[in-house]
């Protein structure tokens, strides 16, 4: 196939079909196959969508092989390093970095929303205390659709606007409230005062009455480590997010899903599951070897957690970024983790190893996120919760930009049925 070709002809036993091509700006194009059943009779297969693209999207490009990650065109490591998480979420949802101007109402009309309905923190104390906080967080998230009905319809671009301000607002407020329930803490009110992740560490962290200021290394920290979580195009919890939408589904309703699909263990609840197994490691006190080589025989289907991507299969940008921030972090709290020592052992051991480096098996995001997030005193069923609040930007732009799409379409797959074939119903006694 050459770069000027605008289809491609499939030869198939029912005849030949052509497709055409939709060109991507950077990396992989596209073969738009969607006549292929009118015209043959065939469907495609890809469990996984190892190989299917759901749209055309402009937010967040990822070079999996080069280690790429940029969101708006911007190299996340500039990003990162220069911007803040609430003006990365100006940049995903609107397309652009803000003026001055634009930052500063953005953010302004954000912190002003952070108060919750008083209903809403009654509501909030309702769920049993022992309960996994993110799916309090989906609840939650769902419930804001009958809190703030005024915000719901999904045609009206106000509508939409006021519905991306509540949930960066209210999302905030929530995650703090996650964790002081569970500590069986007051929940705090909001201080307009302050900046995003400055506040939301006083509503999580503060004695009631008491002054509170946070140390700016963490406030600086976590503010980057919401932005490295802020997008990563069509992955788990944002294509689910696209799909439920696609039924025009309010945002709400459609976040809330996505943050029931970020809580599974192969996707953001990876964060959580890196730090239990570093510390059944260190309680049984095996040498790392032990441990890999458990990996390598597939026991009981163990999985070095905090490694591996479908997309990345070299280094995760973001996990390199993450790694230089985890000392930073601990040398700011005067922590010496020795879970830090076990994580860095597995990752040497990891990467010379044959069978690692066959499967182009990388540290992700999630492999020392929960070192930072537990060195600042969040319990490790906060940290998935904590990856939710840093996504919410991401996919409230995947939602709106799947709502402005004229090419989207209710999301409904085919299957390739296998089971039986038509058969006649027996009588409960003759069976
Ligand atoms: N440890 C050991 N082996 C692994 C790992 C791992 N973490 N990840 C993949 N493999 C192996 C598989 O066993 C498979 O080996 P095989 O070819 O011998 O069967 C091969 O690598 C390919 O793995 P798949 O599961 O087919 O890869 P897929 O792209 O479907 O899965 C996933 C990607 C789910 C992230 C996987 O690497 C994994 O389970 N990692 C651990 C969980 C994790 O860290 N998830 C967070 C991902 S990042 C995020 O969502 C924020």
């Amino acid at each position: 196939m050459t770069d000027e070709q605008n289809s491609v002809t499939l030869g198939t036993e029912r005849g030949s079909v052509q497709f055409p091509i939709h060109r991507a700006t950077e990396g992989n194009d596209g073969i738009v196959v969607s006549s292929l059943l009118k015209d043959t009779g065939f469907v495609t297969l890809d469990p996984g969508f190892m190989n299917t693209a759901q749209c055309e999207s402009k937010i967040t490009y990822i070079d999996g092989d080069a280690g790429v990650l940029r969101y708006r065109g911007y190299p996340i490591e500039q990003l990162a390093e220069h911007s803040s998480f609430l003006e990365v979420a100006y940049l995903l949802i609107h397309g652009e970095l803000p003026s001055p101007a634009e930052r500063d109402s953005f953010i302004e009309r954000v912190n002003r929303h952070t108060l919750v309905h008083e209903d809403f923190r009654t509501f909030m104390g309702t769920f049993p205390r022992t309960s996994h906080p993110m799916a309090v967080m989906s609840s939650a998230v769902s419930a804001l659709a009958t809190f703030y009905p005024e915000s719901l319809d999904p045609y009206q671009d106000e509508t939409i606007e006021l519905a991306t301000v509540l949930l960066l607002a209210k999302a905030r407020t929530i995650t703090s409230y996650l964790h002081r329930r569970r500590a069986g803490e007051p929940l705090l009110y909001p201080d307009y005062s302050r900046g995003y992740v400055d506040d939301f560490l006083r509503m999580t962290f503060a004695v009631p009455y008491e002054q509170y200021d946070a140390d700016p290394v963490l406030v600086d920290a976590l503010d980057k480590l919401l932005i490295l979580h802020a997008d990563h195009e069509q992955n788990c919890s944002a294509s689910v997010v696209r799909i439920t939408g696609s039924a025009h589904a309010n945002i709400y309703a459609s976040i809330a899903a996505g943050i029931n699909a970020l809580s599974g263990p192969l996707h953001g609840g990876a964060n959580e599951s890196v730090l239990k197994m570093l510390q059944s490691i260190e309680k049984a006190d095996y040498d790392v070897n032990t441990f890999i080589a458990k990996v390598k025989n597939k026991e009981d289907g163990v999985r070095l957690m905090g490694f591996g991507h479908r997309v990345y299969k070299n280094y995760d940008p973001r996990a390199a970024i993450v790694k230089k921030r985890a000392d930073a972090v601990l040398e700011t709290l005067g922590v010496n983790d020795r879970l830090l020592e076990i994580a860095r052992e597995l990752e040497e051991i990891a990467l010379s190893d044959d069978y690692f480096v066959e499967r182009k098996l990388y540290p992700n995001v999630d492999f020392y996120t929960g070192i930072i997030y537990k060195a600042m005193g969040f319990d490790p069923s906060m940290f998935t919760p904590l990856f939710a609040l840093g996504r919410m930007p991401g996919w409230i732009a995947q939602w709106r930009e799947m709502m402005n799409d004229p090419q989207s379409k209710i999301g409904r797959p085919r299957q390739i049925y296998t089971g039986a074939s038509k058969r006649d119903y027996v009588d409960v006694t003759a069976r």
